[in-house]
């Protein structure tokens, strides 16, 4: 699954607290320096963690965005958060006449992407990005968003930089409904982060994610906040029994 590294035994879980969760109407702030040098530390074993920890199943999520992405013909396509470049390959494989773009704020992980063959790259603040209003057909965000210091002012931006109409597509975990919310919790919280501590050789690497998971918008909540932040025609749809999500909106 994808990483969101944090804390390491003692000090970083309380440096990260004020931030956890974070966004909107919780008056609380992700410290964007602190995720972006957490990113920075895993970065060399991201690609290859999320794959062990997903059982290969992040591979076949970013796939079918980027299917629903081929269909909106798109010219221009902005990858935000793309770290090393998952999404955004995926993206270039299945729309090879577009312009793919993939922007993240942490170099490190930028190296890797280009490195796999991601041909446009920009190291750029995704709460302040430098684009023209309305320059991308479809922007994309793939467990990006949940690290981000504001859900709200993030979504903002993506929406100044893509054309009238342009589509917005974010791809992000939520917790399954119904009987199968407890184990995954309980492997979320118990499982998850000593498997990857281990194979990230950070002690308590994933520790942060089961609490970021718990705190990001899911299903009509996020449908409600993307319709707050400008777009129209917001849409969810769930993936393998609803441990992520798939939002899709018009700007
Ligand atoms: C969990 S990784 C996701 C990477 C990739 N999108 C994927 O699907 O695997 C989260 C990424 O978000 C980036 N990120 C977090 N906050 C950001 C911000 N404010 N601006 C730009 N990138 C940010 C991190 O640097 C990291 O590379």
């Amino acid at each position: 699954m994808p990483s969101d590294p944090l804390r390491c035994a003692t000090g970083d879980l309380e440096k990260r607290k004020t931030g956890v969760g974070s966004g909107v109407g919780k008056g609380t702030i992700q410290e964007p320096e602190y995720v972006r040098e957490a990113f920075a530390r895993i970065a060399d074993r991201y690609v290859t963690t999320n794959h062990v920890l997903s059982l290969g199943t992040d591979i076949l999520w970013r796939r079918k965005v980027a299917r629903i992405v081929r269909r909106w013909k798109p010219e221009r396509v902005l990858d935000i958060a793309t770290g090393t470049g998952d999404l955004a390959l995926e993206i270039q494989d299945a729309c090879p006449d577009a312009e793919v773009t993939g922007s993240d704020f942490c170099a490190e992980m930028l190296v890797h992407a280009e490195k796999r063959g991601l041909s446009r790259t920009l190291v750029a603040d995704a709460l302040a990005l430098p684009f023209e209003n309305a320059s991308f057909d479809v922007v994309t965000v793939a467990f990006g968003l949940r690290n981000m210091a504001s859900y709200s002012d993030a979504l903002r931006e993506m929406r100044r930089v893509l054309r009238p109409e342009g589509h917005l597509l974010v791809l992000d975990f939520s917790l399954p409904d119904g009987p199968l919310r407890r184990p995954y919790r309980w492997y979320l919280h118990d499982v998850l982060p000593k498997l990857a501590g281990w194979l990230t050789r950070h002690c308590d690497a994933y520790e942060y994610l089961g609490g970021s998971i718990e705190e990001f918008p899911m299903g009509e909540e996020m449908t409600a906040l993307i319709k707050e932040c400008g777009f129209a025609e917001a849409e969810s749809i769930p993936l393998t029994f609803g441990v992520a999500s798939i939002y899709t909106a018009r700007g």
